[in-house]
């Protein structure tokens, strides 16, 4: 007897980060005990084009519009993804994430206090932002009283109304919006509960995350950043941006082998990438006690020739570009292309991940 037609239908989940340089879409369907890629897409831009995965640059306030929706409703089609319901990604500097401390009190009582205290922290008027929060420290329940760290995290209204437009005219319903940095340390971080420092390194900029216990703790975005190092690179060179992106990608930070001009030309806008890491990993350390023992980069700028062997010696502890799709069940074939790309799919993954966990 054929009972099939009783089997429970598979849960599928579809992220969607739209990034600067382009937008990605990862499906992932739930197996009985892994997931399983059913599907990924990038759309190019700058003329938003679905090609093969070689980002271009693009400014943030292009990509938003009705443009882009076009093109998602068009490469959903195309590459059959299943489920219109979707989790979308917010960039961090589209949000403003910070701690506060508040004095003891009960779990109840603290919804209203983060509310009222916000605004305090929050540099835009309360009305205007949609707030969300988290206790960094479970409240003990007897023993002394102790102040009660939270993370606040808040997104201005406009930004998730252009979000949800973009995904109405797309014909997505959505199911969640996240902020970037936390689908990052789900597909990257998982279970790990040390404490850890994640750098993206994207296109428009760079997010600095310390995640510890599994929960992120921090979190600043800078605006050093890959196409800023083409921009440089195409300016000392006189050479158009495109030729400087293929030199970026080819020789990096490498030193040696007659390769030093490159090195000297994009390497001082690493340093400056590791002058805000070190700070903010020693204000962590100052505050909290703790050193972070371990560096996972990710964002397409991750793969940056020499950046890796750069951060070792620079900082002497491991280092090593994450990888979101391990652990998760995919053709053989694929294998090496999602290593490839892996950095710049992270935040999708995450945001696929988020239903099905
Ligand atoms: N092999 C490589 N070496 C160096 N840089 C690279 C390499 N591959 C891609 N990049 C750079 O990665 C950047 C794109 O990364 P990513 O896809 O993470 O950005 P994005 O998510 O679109 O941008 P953002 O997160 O800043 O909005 C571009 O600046 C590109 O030049
Ligand atoms: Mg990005």
């Amino acid at each position: 007897m054929n009972i099939s037609f009783l089997k429970k239908r598979k849960a599928t989940s579809l992220g969607i980060d739209i990034g600067t340089s382009s937008i990605k879409m990862v499906e992932l369907t739930k197996g009985e005990d892994v997931l399983k890629l059913t599907n990924y897409a990038e759309i190019i831009s700058p003329k938003l084009e679905r090609k093969s995965f070689t980002p271009l640059e693009m400014s943030s306030t292009q990509v938003l519009g009705e443009g882009i929706a076009e093109l998602i409703k068009k490469t959903l089609k195309e590459a059959q993804v299943r489920t219109r319901l979707a989790s979308i990604s917010i960039p961090v500097f589209s949000s403003f994430i910070t701690t506060m401390t508040l004095p003891f009190m009960t779990k109840e009582e603290v919804a209203q206090a983060v509310t009222f205290q916000a605004r305090q922290y929050i540099p835009v008027p309360i009305s205007e932002v949609v707030l969300d929060w988290t206790l960094l420290k479970e409240i003990p329940e007897g023993g002394p009283p102790q102040k009660i760290p939270i993370l606040l995290v808040a997104v201005p209204e406009e930004i998730i109304r252009k979000y949800t437009d973009i995904a109405a005219l797309s014909g997505l319903q959505v199911k969640a919006l996240e902020v970037e940095t936390f689908s990052l340390a789900r597909s990257l971080i998982q279970d790990d509960k040390s404490s850890i420092c994640l750098v993206d390194f994207g296109a428009r900029g760079t997010n600095i995350t310390i995640v510890d216990g599994g929960m992120v703790k921090v979190c600043r975005s800078i605006e050093t950043s890959g196409s800023e190092m083409t921009k440089v690179l195409a300016g000392s060179l006189n050479i158009d941006f495109k030729r400087a992106e293929d030199i970026k990608k080819e020789r990096g930070i490498r030193r040696g082998g007659g390769e030093e001009e490159i090195s000297q030309i994009i390497s001082p806008l690493v340093d400056i990438i590791f002058f805000e890491i070190e700070k903010i990993t020693a204000i962590y350390f100052q505050k909290n006690g703790t050193r972070v023992v371990k560096f996972i980069l990710t964002g397409g700028t991750a793969k940056l020739p020499g950046l890796v062997e750069y951060f070792v010696e620079k900082f002497g502890r491991e280092v090593r570009i994450g990888d979101p799709f391990r652990g998760i069940e995919c053709p053989p074939v694929l294998t090496p292309i999602l290593k490839e790309i892996g950095p710049s799919f992270a935040v999708a993954v995450g945001l696929a991940m988020r239903e099905l966990r």
